[in-house]
C-alpha cells in the first residue's frame, strides 16, 4: 500500500493549529519591547524554535539584549503560551489528522513526531493522541532547529527506518527544507507557491492519501 516504512509528522500547523496561540503570546511580548508584531511576522516564525523566533523579533528592537534578558523574555512568552494551550482538547485536532494517523498505522508503517516545540508532549496529551506515535522527538535534545535536518534524522533513527524510506509532513518552509535535507520525501501542507521545495503539496490532512505518494 505504500513504498514508505515510516511517516514523520510535524505538529503545529499539521495536526493542530497552535499558530494563533503563538501569535498572541509573541505579540504581547514583542509589544512589551516596543516591537510591532502582526500576522505576517508570525507567519515567518512558523517552524522556527523559541530562541530563534525571539532573536528575529528583537532584531527590530531599539536596543541590544543580554543572553540572560533573552532567556527571561522567552520564559515570559512561554508561560503565556502555556496558559493559552491549557484548555486545548481533542476539539483542536485539525480535520483529517486522526484519520491520517490511523491510515498510516493500518498500513503497518511506523509513526514519528518531529516538532521543535518544547511543549509538544503537553499538546499531544491535551489532544489525546500521544499513544498514536511510536516515537516523539524531545525538542530539548535537539541542537539545531529546522531547516537543519537533525530532528527528522533523529526521528528516523529512533524508528529504525532509513531516511530514504520516510515520508515527512510539514506546513513550514523551514520544515520542508529540513525534510529534504534529511533525504526524505516531503509532503507539504499549505500552498504550492509557498512550499516550493515539497515533493507534493496538499491543502490539509483531509486530502492525505498515503498510496498516492
Ligand atoms: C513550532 C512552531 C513555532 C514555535 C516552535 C517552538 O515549530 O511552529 O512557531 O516557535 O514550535 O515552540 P515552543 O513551544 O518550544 O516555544
Ligand atoms: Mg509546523
Amino acid at each position: 500500500m505504500s513504498r514508505f516504512k515510516a511517516v514523520i509528522f510535524d505538529l503545529d500547523g499539521v495536526i493542530t493549529d497552535t499558530a494563533h496561540y503563538h501569535y498572541l503570546a509573541w505579540k504581547q511580548l514583542a509589544e512589551s519591547q516596543g516591537v510591532h508584531f502582526d500576522h505576517e511576522f508570525n507567519e515567518s516564525l512558523k517552524g522556527i524554535d523559541r530562541m530563534g523566533s525571539l532573536d528575529l523579533i528583537l532584531a527590530s528592537a531599539s536596543r541590544q539584549y543580554t543572553p540572560e534578558e533573552k532567556l527571561a523574555l522567552a520564559d515570559v512568552k512561554n508561560r503565556h503560551y502555556q496558559e493559552l494551550i491549557s484548555t486545548m482538547s481533542a476539539a483542536d485536532l485539525l480535520p483529517g489528522a486522526v484519520a491520517a494517523l490511523d491510515t498510516v498505522r493500518a498500513a503497518g508503517l511506523r509513526i514519528g513526531l518531529a516538532s521543535v516545540s518544547k511543549n509538544a508532549f503537553t499538546v499531544l496529551g491535551r489532544l489525546g493522541i500521544t499513544d498514536k506515535f511510536d516515537y516523539v522527538v524531545d525538542a530539548a535534545t535537539i541542537a539545531r532547529g529546522k531547516p537543519d535536518p537533525e530532528i527528522f534524522l533523529r526521528a528516523a533513527h529512533e524508528l529504525g527506518v532509513a531516511p530514504a524510506d520516510c515520508l515527512g509532513v510539514e506546513d513550514a518552509v523551514a520544515g520542508v527544507a529540513a525534510i529534504k535535507a534529511a533525504g526524505m520525501f516531503a509532503l507539504g501542507i499549505g500552498h504550492p507557491f509557498v512550499l516550493t521545495e515539497a515533493d507534493v503539496v496538499i491543502t490539509s490532512l483531509k486530502e492525505f492519501n498515503l498510496a498516492a505518494y
